[in-house]
């Protein structure tokens, strides 16, 4: 599946900012207003030094929500939890390409279900080293902050990585969507997409504004 096959880029709320204490409220607030996608942060405690929502928690909030379900996960060994995402209602899933599963594995893996497969690489991570699987893949994800945790700052030589995804791409039959995760804002969603990106993730300038239905339209607008 290629999430964004018309031009304007997406936008896919972090639910990492929700608040939790009415997760399925906040599932339909921001389906209601104007999500694209919503992006569920799946941790291990181990791949990074947090927790995030699990699968059981995905599952609960399937039936509130009929876009589409973007999984990242940011754990040690994707290849067992695949099953359980898929379970829950999965429509993308994201996984490291530092995890320590074989790549090739956790794609075939994940394809198998007919569920799309993304590929997230941290900030210290070359393009180099995604650079082999871009043709296998839905979508790209190169990750804008330290994995783990919300309300960082974008790190601006992210810019560069989607340009050079961008240019990496363009020769692929099919090529993946360019997803862009941390410390998004209005200020850094234009560069994003004149950069490349079709996907834009946001949990904190969304979430903990008082007009998300505003912020969502801001943050797909160029000019
Ligand atoms: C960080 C997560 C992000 C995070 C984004 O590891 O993958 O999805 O929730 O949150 P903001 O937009 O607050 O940086
Ligand atoms: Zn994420």
């Amino acid at each position: 599946m290629n999430i964004n096959n018309v031009d304007t880029p997406k936008i896919a709320p972090s639910l990492l900012a929700a608040d939790f204490s009415c997760f399925g409220d906040e599932v339909e607030r921001v389906t209601q207003a104007g999500a694209d996608l919503l992006h569920f942060d799946v941790m291990d405690g181990i791949f990074v030094p947090n927790f995030g929502i699990s699968p059981p928690l995905i599952a609960a909030v399937r039936c509130k929500s009929n876009l589409v379900f973007d999984v990242h996960i940011m754990v040690t060994h994707p290849l067992s939890y695949i099953e359980a995402l898929v379970d829950a209602g999965s429509d993308i899933i994201t996984f490291h390409i530092e995890s320590q599963d074989d790549p090739h594995a956790v794609i075939d893996a994940i394809k198998k279900h007919n569920v799309s497969v993304g590929i997230a690489y941290s900030p210290n991570t070359k393009t180099d080293a995604v650079a082999p699987y871009l043709s296998s893949i839905d979508l790209i994800l190169p990750m804008s902050v330290e994995p783990g945790f919300g309300g960082q700052s974008f790190l601006p030589n992210t810019f560069e990585k989607i340009k050079d995804l961008h240019s990496l791409i363009n020769d692929l039959e099919n090529s993946p969507d360019i997803s862009v995760d941390g410390g998004v804002t209005t200020e850094i969603s234009p560069i994003a997409i004149k950069n490349g990106a079709t996907i834009l993730v946001a949990g904190t300038a969304i979430f903990k504004s008082s007009n998300p239905q505003e912020i969502i339209e801001q943050l797909r607008t160029v000019e």
